[in-house]
């Protein structure tokens, strides 16, 4: 190794990426990914088999992982320094968390169940079927505590407790509580949703016209889950905000737009379920539902309503809905390239779906901005 390789003189390490290159499983990289047509192998610290995904937009606190159990299998019994949300995307299982307080906390999931592993909580995963295999993700801040203390050791196998992160009796059984927010989305902290696709949403129309949506915390932490739906012929308005942020399709098809303020060209990311993608630091990205179901997407990242953990993510709460001319982060309907428009009248009609913007806003306007621009 030349000098300026040893470990003594190297400079620039990121501890989480070394940590990463040293796994036994693949890495995948991208702007958006396919969670279910990606390649796992085994990884004994997990006692699953699974893959790193590094999205493009993956910034410094957050990572994701794919894991796979074979039929009947069962995961090593593990506890880490970091918060984790599992999503769940195929299969049927269970969880047992051993409780710091004394509660044996068990509880069982299946297709698009979401759920915490609290802070160094230990817990074990179980393939409740004898057939089918269980496929689910999983996003976490160990970027954040690798980079900081550098020591895999501590992470693993530390041996505090936080009993404060496991909640309530029936936080795991998808019971909760909602906390009255005075604007923006619902706020709703539990530890366990059984289905984010029947999940009841509440109006959130300043995001778009018939949008809903509701904001989680969970496991008392400080990493965050929202899910938002958009109405059959709809879609929501475009946006920009910090990176970190992974989206998963949940139901319904479409596809999501993203590009730098200035830019002509967009990245596209047609939606189906087993797709995450992530919109990269301050590049706009905007959501459409070309198909003939309301289409929901579950998103994850650091920083909650209760915990926001950065300056960045306070801006954004503050800045949520509100116009860039009104020194938002959100493009108004009128203020959007026409293209846009064009392109979802054009989706529509290639997957025989209505426009039904017009029921939920004055669509005239936007047919109007379209003509000006041809
Ligand atoms: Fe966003």
């Amino acid at each position: 190794m030349p000098d300026d390789q040893t470990q003594e003189h190297r400079v620039l390490i990121d501890p989480y990426l070394d940590w990463a290159d040293a796994q036994p499983v693949p890495i995948v990289e991208g702007y958006s990914v396919d969670l279910l047509d990606v390649e796992t192998k085994p990884w004994p610290r997990f006692g699953m088999e699974g893959a790193i995904v590094h999205l493009k937009a993956r910034a410094d606190f957050t990572t994701l992982f794919l894991h796979k159990l074979p039929p009947g299998a069962t995961s090593a019994p593990v506890r880490h320094m970091y918060e984790q949300l599992v999503y769940v995307l195929e299969g049927q299982g269970s969880t047992k968390i051993d409780g710091a307080d004394g509660r044996d906390i068990a509880f069982e999931w299946g297709p698009k169940s979401m759920f915490a592993l609290p802070l160094n909580a230990r817990y074990q995963m179980f393939n409740g079927s004898g057939r089918e295999p269980v496929v689910f993700a999983v996003s976490n801040f160990l970027p954040l505590v690798m980079n900081l203390f550098i020591n895999e050791d501590f992470i693993f196998n530390c041996e505090h407790e936080f009993p404060e992160r496991l909640g309530p009796d029936g936080y795991f059984e998808g019971e909760g509580h909602k906390i009255p927010q005075p604007k923006g989305p619902g706020l709703w902290e539990t530890n366990f949703v059984a289905d984010v696709s029947g999940f009841k949403l509440e109006a959130n129309a300043a995001r778009g016209p018939g949008s809903t949506s509701i904001q989680f915390i969970l496991g008392n932490g400080v990493m965050k889950a929202h899910t938002s739906a958009m109405p059959v012929g709809t879609y929501k308005k475009a946006h920009r905000h910090g990176p970190d942020f992974f989206i998963f399709n949940v139901t319904g098809s479409g596809y999501s737009l993203m590009w730098n303020d200035g830019e002509e060209d967009w990245v596209r990311v047609d939606w189906r379920h087993g797709v995450v993608f992530a919109p990269p630091e301050m590049m706009y990205h905007q959501h459409f539902n070309t198909g003939p179901d309301p289409a929901r997407y579950l998103a994850m990242n650091l920083g909650n309503r209760r915990h926001p953990f950065t300056a960045e993510r306070k801006k954004q709460a503050a800045a949520i809905g509100v116009d860039v001319k009104e020194g938002g982060r959100q493009i108004e309907y009128e203020d959007q390239d026409s293209r846009i428009h064009r392109l979802y009248l054009d989706e529509l009609a290639k997957h025989g779906a209505p426009c039904l913007m017009s029921e939920f806003m004055d669509e005239q306007m936007l047919l109007d901005r379209m003509a000006e621009t041809v």
